[in-house]
């Protein structure tokens, strides 16, 4: 058995349909879990739904429901959902089952035992939107509380606190010795400024049952639910326990069983989340995993937010993105295309009608569908679809080409393996059309070896091209590779090598793979 490369998401609150926001990191770790795949590794993707909390629990309420049915009706939509962007995730966790819930209470059973928790009275005035007590620095110079909390009342109550103070030295000593731990580099400073300017308060983890009941019983005190974070971060942890991870039951010490079937998952090696909760996953579950004697994961990659228009999308203006009318006219793969090359992970993105419906019509349908279709279409008429004696005139340049993509694409930079695929192979590939201009040379008998040339560099580059996509958009590299009547998929970086076309092998119908849309909408 040898250790997967464990990639998860952040999962996603039940409380709505899923949005641009949701769709963009799901994309962006499926690419993710693709390139590792197709560089030859086991991968584990996992994704899935946050199903507890006050959020929920009001959700369900508002649509006359009970929370479980709530989420059983709304879990079918996001997992269709994630079918529809493509994902090939391993598995979907929601942490209302009983495999996530059996591992939280014996983490919040052991981590008792050894002394990490204790309770306290708390008062203090609470944003119920929030769901989170607020602070004096939450105050604006009014003393008002800002609109944007909500309802905000006054409250005191008991609860369990997990002991996170005591931890900040070490925490921040980790961050300085672990450069990669959190990525980009600008995330890990704002990390590191926060911890280096303010004392951590200890982390509530418990809310009273009389104001929660929609959440996971806390197993030594039946007046408590446990409150989400401890609830929803260790989700990265119970669907290793699930799969008989040894690492993690190993943690637990009481019941290490030995599965055929057990996967290696721990540690993760990419959490990708969002920038909003960083502070969560880059301060609360190291701190966790410390307690509970757990590796910590090998990074955290944080992407920005997407606004619509300039705007923060939402849904009470109307201002959103929604991935699956885009899909439904588009094709997903030009959804998944635009979000990765709009956007790098890090900073944040602004979606505009106008620009997605440039790209798709400049670098889809004019760059990249034109390329193949008319290298194909011409082999077809030229060659009747037979791919002539194999020459590598442009192979230095789309090995090198090759190379940089491979090489950004380990280091999690895909716009810019994007950019490279675009600008270094896609557009080289168009140039080298017009610069030849094989249709004037298929007038003249005398010029077919020098024809076939060119048609073989354009067919291999065509191949070569669906393996490096298929990543970002595997259902095109896929197309690409049945259009070049290849058997099975564009799925390894090894295949990106040139020369793997044979003369005499016969290639598909060229078929538009991203059609021309005329009437740009607005
Ligand atoms: N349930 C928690 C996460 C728990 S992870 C152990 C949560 N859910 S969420 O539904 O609010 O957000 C899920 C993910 O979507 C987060 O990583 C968040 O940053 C991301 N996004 C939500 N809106 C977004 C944008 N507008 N743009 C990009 N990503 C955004 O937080």
């Amino acid at each position: 058995m040898t250790k997967r490369f464990y990639l998860t998401t952040a999962i996603d609150y039940v409380n709505g349909e899923p949005h641009l926001g949701h769709a963009y990191e799901k994309i962006v770790a499926d690419v993710i879990a693709r390139v590792h795949r197709s560089f030859g590794e086991n991968v584990f993707f996992l994704t899935g739904l946050d199903e507890h909390g006050q959020k929920v629990q009001q959700a369900a309420l508002d649509s006359g429901k009970k929370p479980q049915p709530y989420c059983d009706e709304l879990a079918a939509t996001w997992k269709a959902f994630a079918k529809r962007l493509n994902l090939s995730n391993d598995d979907f966790v929601r942490t209302s089952e009983p495999r996530h819930r059996a591992v939280v209470q014996a983490i919040l059973s052991k981590l008792h035992a050894a002394g990490h928790f204790y309770k306290a009275q708390y008062r203090g005035f609470y944003s119920l939107k929030e769901e989170t007590f607020l602070t004096e620095k939450d105050r604006r110079p009014d003393r008002t509380f800002d609109p944007g909390y909500g309802e905000v009342v006054e409250l005191v109550e008991d609860n369990y606190y997990f002991k996170l103070k005591a931890h900040q030295p070490w925490l921040i000593q980790y961050l300085g010795a672990n450069p990669d731990f959190v990525q980009p580099a600008q995330r890990r400073n704002e990390v590191l400024g926060f911890l280096n300017s303010n004392e951590l308060d200890d982390l509530c983890i418990t809310r009273p049952l009389a104001r929660l009941n929609w959440g996971i019983p806390l197993p030594f005190d039946e007046h408590f639910v446990t409150y989400v974070w401890f609830d929803a971060l260790v989700h990265y942890r119970s669907v290793p326990a699930a799969h008989g991870d040894p690492a993690v039951l190993a943690a637990r010490k009481s019941e290490i069983r030995h599965r055929k079937d057990a996967l290696e998952l721990w540690p993760a090696d990419i959490h990708v989340i969002g920038k909003d909760i960083l502070k969560f996953h880059a301060v609360y579950w190291p701190i966790m995993l410390k307690a509970m004697e757990l590796p910590l994961p090998k990074q955290i990659l944080v992407h920005g937010w997407w606004r619509k228009d300039g705007q923060k999308m939402s849904k009470s203006t109307g201002n959103i993105v929604n991935p699956i009318s885009i899909i439904d006219e588009w094709g997903v793969d030009a959804f998944r295309y635009y979000v990765v090359r709009e956007l790098d992970i890090g900073p944040d993105g602004n979606w505009t009608d106008a620009g997605f419906q440039a790209r798709y019509s400049a670098e889809l349908a004019n760059g990249l569908g034109n390329l193949v279709n008319r290298s194909l279409s011409m082999l077809k008429r030229y060659r009747n679809g037979v791919v002539p004696p194999s020459s590598d005139e442009l192979a230095p340049e789309i090995n090198r080409a090759a190379g940089h993509v491979r090489d950004r694409l380990r280091e999690n930079k895909l716009q810019e393996a994007l950019m490279s695929i675009f600008f270094s192979i896609v557009d080289r590939a168009n140039q080298y059309v017009d610069q030849t201009a094989p249709f004037k040379l298929a007038r003249d008998p005398a010029n077919a070896a020098r024809l076939d040339q060119v048609l073989y560099n354009l067919t291999e580059t065509c191949r070569i091209l669906a393996v490096l996509l298929w990543p970002f958009i595997p259902a095109t590299a896929e197309k690409i590779f049945a259009q070049l009547g290849l058997g099975g998929r564009p799925d390894q970086m090894s295949y990106a090598d040139w020369g793997g076309l044979n003369a005499g092998h016969s290639i598909a119908e060229p078929v538009a793979l991203f059609p021309r849309k005329d009437q740009p909408k607005n």
